[in-house]
């Protein structure tokens, strides 16, 4: 029996007792209550979750016809990709509706559901405005069904999915047999596979629909949207390394699993997806090999940066290769910091000005 099983919160306790602070966020108990005011992270819940409330947008506000006048323009294997990648983000924004309130129910610092349950609703969002761009691009139910079964038959969409899910598989089957507990191991693993799906995922499918808008002029109300989801995703992004922080926090400066199992899984993220996006997107419109895996390194060490750990695993390559996104996707994501600016957030474990010194040299954003 593993002493160290992390109960479910309780929802709600109506035991006569007092406000009870958590002091533990994996293992506390309080009574369900969310007191941001009282909170000891409300600035950092309160940026993250107004500028979630900031970004509120719709997807059918932005009209598609432009991007259907000049559907019979694009060549058939870069609309193929089009839909393939479309399939694909509807596969990871389906299963990340469902992933933030799992891990939710073991973080016992109440305000922690804030941040998780817009996250979840926020996803939602994004898959409505897949389903809203395939029943304006592909009249035929049939072949709709065919591009939406991608996401379950693409041996490589696959592949990716199957590296997020398998750790909230193991989560599912130690809450079958363990009363609904978990081990700190497979909750650590199931909160790194959310940062990783936030932070690596999405970025070199984004890139291919900037890349064929800017370029081409196609999909430029496609790209609209996506620019949108994008916003969303680097808060998602900032929401986790929050969670991974403050159980650092708790736990004198350890995750739920060694730094190093951090780096090898997140190494093997950065080659599903560097694999994955050869294969959708090499010698189409300008992406290859090389930049792929580059820029998916590039991705790799900013999250390794941004929990505190040395952000050069993966070699040189801590500067973004990719011009398209040098003023976009960087400066959107250095805008969301928990930690209320991009200084503190590079540094949330350094303790002197003189390492944070050092470090800033190797910033990312010098
Ligand atoms: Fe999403
Ligand atoms: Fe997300």
């Amino acid at each position: 029996m593993n002493n160290n099983l992390i109960k479910p919160k309780r929802r709600y306790v109506n035991e006569p007792q007092n406000y009870v602070k958590p002091t533990d966020i994996l293992h506390s108990q309080t009574d369900g209550i969310i007191r941001l005011s009282e909170s000891e992270l409300e600035d950092q819940v309160v940026k993250l979750f107004d500028t979630m409330l900031a970004n509120f947008w719709k997807p059918k506000s932005t009209k598609l016809s432009p991007d259907l006048q000049k559907l019979s323009e694009i060549p058939t294997d870069l609309l193929d990709t089009i839909f393939k990648s479309l399939a694909q983000l509807t596969a990871l924004d389906s299963f990340n509706t469902i992933n933030p309130m799992d891990i939710d129910k073991y973080l016992k610092y109440p305000e922690f559901s804030l941040l998780l349950a817009y996250q979840a609703g926020q996803e939602a969002v994004h898959t409505t405005s897949y389903s809203y761009m395939f029943e304006t691009f592909i009249v035929d139910k049939n072949e709709r069904l065919r591009v939406y079964n991608l996401a379950i038959s693409d041996p490589h969409i696959v592949k990716r999915n199957q590296f997020i899910i398998q750790f909230f598989d193991q989560m599912d089957y130690e809450i079958k047999h363990n009363q609904g507990q978990v081990t700190p191991e497979t909750l650590g693993k199931a909160i790194l596979a959310i940062y990783i799906l936030e932070g690596i995922f999405f970025y070199n499918t984004f890139t291919f629909f900037h890349k064929i808008a800017h370029t081409f002029g196609y999909m430029n109300q496609v790209e609209t949207i996506i620019s949108e989801i994008k916003r969303d995703e680097v808060i998602h992004i900032a929401i986790f390394q929050l969670i991974i922080n403050t159980i650092r926090s708790n736990n004198n400066g350890k995750f739920l699993i060694p730094d190093s199992e951090i780096e090898e899984i997140i190494s093997q993220a950065i080659a599903i997806e560097t694999d994955y996006s050869i294969h959708s997107y090499n010698n189409l419109i300008g992406m290859n090999e090389t930049t792929i895996s580059i820029y998916t390194k590039y991705l790799g060490n900013k999250l390794l940066r941004r929990i505190g750990l040395p952000d050069n695993k993966f070699h040189e390559y801590t500067k973004n290769p990719n011009k398209l996104f040098d003023d976009k996707f960087d400066q959107e994501l250095n805008g969301v910091s928990p930690y209320g600016n991009i200084e503190a957030d590079n540094n949330v474990f350094v303790k002197t000005s003189s390492d944070y010194i050092q470090i800033d040299k190797q910033s990312l954003f010098s």
